[in-house]
């Protein structure tokens, strides 16, 4: 042990975590579904470039301040910065939002696998997907246990501390995941069918040509898109990154750490879509379903789509199954025990400063405690079907044709979490965070700490990074977030307040005190 914090135990402990932050959720149903919906290809290429640019230099930024400052966000962002001090609450924030429906999704992945092991073990009746899922979204008190027992577990990780809990999970659980990823592609390759679905992710223009959708997103939707996702998958502006960096030990290289993350993200992520949606799409024409109706994202595409595609497999089914729902919920954990050690560390931190020794138990504990009120929220609504009421819903209603319909941000509470946390809170962290790098306290005070450890000289690339390219591509992020969640409408008015953050934010940042003392 380095201090009286905790650290890694070895480098590799350190990107085995850092990648199981990063793979979860986001990319067993966002990336693939996103990619096929949004140009297959053309789109991947965006992300690439988007993942290159911005998540490369953000993720060493991240990395760098968190070591560099040896706490959490909070204390990171108060010990660097006059003007950005207040962005590591919302680096705080976010990942107790988000953890609001992460441990809810995570609680029916604990379902679903039980379910498919019983499959296993006794011969059930085959009950369908869509039937399966809509008993359980109207079971309040069944989702609120399963929750419970996800957070348990998290708990229990969390509680051993850096390399006694969270290190020595992902040691066994990383691997583990990736087998039995590989396992699920070769079955679902293996599908009579599978080329279709194989087509909709990779070739361009496919998606609107086989019929999956009606038309091709246009490429402002595209950048949003490529770029929401991007950062969500790769655990930016949340924190995680800040508080894993600062538990690294300074020999460690942050560039090439920085590399292996975005670049294993991104592999699982093309990896699980050639997982998934293969066996959706061929399971689907076999039935006859027309492509355009099958569900290839988000809850649907989990808990509908693929559990039907295991009870087509006949007897083997319950078997994928089994090992299908075990992956995503070791990739839920993963992710989940990043977002509650982010809350845990600013405690645990917070204490030291005051001279304090806090207990890790207690504070893990209570930090639990807190998620599992707003979960019990998120459970009990069950993706809106039980009738919980969703704050602005009825002031966004507009009647079309004598239907009413609702923006989408806040169809279910599920959906209002994650507007909050991904859709604003995490592109404007993000683009403030790269403005004070970039312009307040300049990324020479970020580089000499990347410079530790690291032989690799990225200098001129990060500054343009910092001071151009990801502010402004956070701008737009904003700007497409905020449009996409308030519907056509508001698209002028989203792209001044992408303008007006941006130009204020470099205003604030160049005239900061601070900007002369870190001058050297
Ligand atoms: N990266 C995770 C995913 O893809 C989500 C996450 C975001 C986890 C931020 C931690 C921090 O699902």
């Amino acid at each position: 042990m380095e201090n009286e914090r905790g650290s890694w135990g070895s480098n590799i402990g350190f990107l085995l975590a850092a990648i199981g932050s990063a793979v979860g959720l986001g990319n067993i149903w966002g990336f693939p579904y996103k990619m096929g919906k949004s140009g297959g290809f053309t789109f991947l290429i965006v992300y690439l470039l988007l993942a290159a640019f911005v998540g490369f230099t953000i993720m060493m930024g991240e990395l760098a301040l968190g070591r560099k400052t040896g706490t959490g966000p909070i204390g990171a962002y108060h010990a660097v910065s006059k003007r950005f001090k207040w962005i590591g609450w919302l680096a705080v924030f976010s990942p107790f939002i988000i953890m609001s429906f992460y441990s809810v999704l995570g609680g029916y992945c604990i379902e679903y696998m039980s379910l498919n092991l019983s499959n296993l073990a006794f011969q059930n009746p085959v009950i369908s997907g869509g039937d399966l899922f809509h008993s359980m979204l109207t079971n309040p008190i069944g989702s609120v246990f399963f929750t419970v027992l996800f957070l348990i577990i998290c708990y229990l990780i969390n509680r051993g501390g850096i390399s006694g809990g969270i290190e020595k999970f992902n040691n066994v659980g990383m691997p583990a995941l990736f087998v039995m990823l590989v396992i699920i592609i070769i079955k679902s390759l293996s599908m009579p069918g599978s080329i279709e679905g194989l087509k909709f992710m990779f070739v361009p223009g496919y998606a609107v040509a086989g019929g999956f959708i009606e038309a091709a997103p246009n490429i402002r939707t595209v950048l949003a898109t490529a770029g929401g996702q991007m950062f969500f998958s790769l655990s930016l502006a949340m924190g995680a990154m800040i508080t894993y960096g600062s538990y690294l030990s300074k020999k460690e290289n942050l560039v090439r750490n920085s590399a292996i993350i975005v670049i294993s993200d991104t592999i699982i992520a093309i990896l699980a879509g050639i997982a998934v949606i293969p066996a959706a799409v061929a399971y689907g024409i076999q039935q006859g379903i027309p492509v355009g109706d099958i569900a290839l994202g988000g809850p649907s595409l989990l808990f509908v789509t693929l559990q039907n595609v295991f009870n087509n497999m006949g007897s083997v089914g319950a078997l994928f199954g089994t090992i299908f729902y075990m992956l995503v919920l070791i990739a839920a954990i993963t992710s989940g025990i990043s977002l509650i050690e982010v809350i845990s560390t600013f405690f645990l931190d917070r204490a030291a400063q005051k001279g304090r020794k806090a207990s890790r138990s207690k504070v893990v504990l209570l930090v639990c405690l807190a998620i599992l009120v707003e979960a019990t929220l998120v459970a009990v609504d069950g993706l809106g079907s039980n009738g919980v009421p969703v704050p602005f819903k009825e002031t966004t209603a507009v009647v079309i044709n004598g239907v009413t319909q609702y923006a989408g941000w806040n169809d279910c509470w599920l959906d209002f979490m994650d507007m909050l946390s991904e859709g604003l809170a995490m592109p404007l962290g993000a683009m403030l965070m790269s403005i004070m790098i970039g312009w307040e306290i300049q990324p020479k005070s970020m580089l000499d700490e990347i410079h530790s450890g690291s032989g690799n000289r990225m200098d001129g690339f990060f500054s343009a990074c910092m001071k151009i390219v990801a502010p402004l591509g956070m701008a737009l992020i904003l700007s497409g977030q905020i449009s996409d969640f308030f519907g056509k409408d508001a698209r002028i008015a989203s792209y001044i307040i992408g303008i007006v953050v941006y130009v204020v934010g470099v205003a604030a940042a160049v005239t900061s005190p601070m900007r002369k003392t870190s001058h050297k």
